[in-house]
């Protein structure tokens, strides 16, 4: 038995969400899988962030994000179970950390591909802050179709649980 409703959405790509200033030396990542594109003109991401987490204040701080692909699912699942509020978890899980381009946003070094954002907007709902961020600047190892690697890009079933894309692309004819 599904116990909960948003499972009905996933599997859905896993990221890790970058927060704070590189400057500053106020750092932080946590994984998120409730992130979407929003619009192209103003190009534009949105976030779902729980307002209990580290992330949340950092992102209040300093009105800006990063959104990293990256294929290592017990590192995910670290930054998923635990809080920036107890750890400091670029020391505790030795992450190598780069600034963006142009913003001040920590991205992990070792990415597939990544995006620095601007909060622009945000409407809060039940526990959650809902972030609509402007893509300032997005890199990583990319082709025609996007992330060249793509099959690396981790799926969150539910709970422990993670699942792989195929490798296999099919076009329309
Ligand atoms: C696979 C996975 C996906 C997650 N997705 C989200 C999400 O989209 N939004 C959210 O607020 N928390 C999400 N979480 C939970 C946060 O990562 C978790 O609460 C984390 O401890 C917050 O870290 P922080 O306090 O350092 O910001 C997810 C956790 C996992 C393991």
């Amino acid at each position: 038995m599904v116990k909960k409703f948003y499972y009905i959405l996933h599997p859905r790509p896993v990221y890790v969400i970058g927060s704070g200033s590189v400057r500053n030396n106020e750092i932080n990542f946590m994984a998120a899988s409730w992130v979407m594109p929003v619009a192209e003109d103003v190009p534009s991401i949105c976030f779902a962030c729980d307002r209990e987490n580290k992330t949340f204040e950092l992102i209040e701080k300093y009105s800006q994000f990063s959104v990293n692909v990256v294929d290592d699912i017990n590192l995910i699942w670290k930054l998923g179970t635990s809080s920036g509020k107890e750890i400091d978890k670029v020391r505790e899980f030795g992450l190598k950390v780069i600034s963006g381009k142009v913003l001040d946003v920590p991205i992990l070094e070792n990415n597939l591909a990544f995006l620095e954002t601007k909060v622009i907007n945000f409407i809060d709902i039940g526990e959650v802050r809902l972030y609509i961020s402007e893509v300032k600047n997005f890199g990583g190892n990319l082709e025609e179709y996007g992330i060249k690697e793509y099959w690396k890009i981790p799926l969150h079933k539910g709970g422990k649980a993670f699942a792989n894309i195929s490798k296999e692309l099919k076009f329309i004819k």
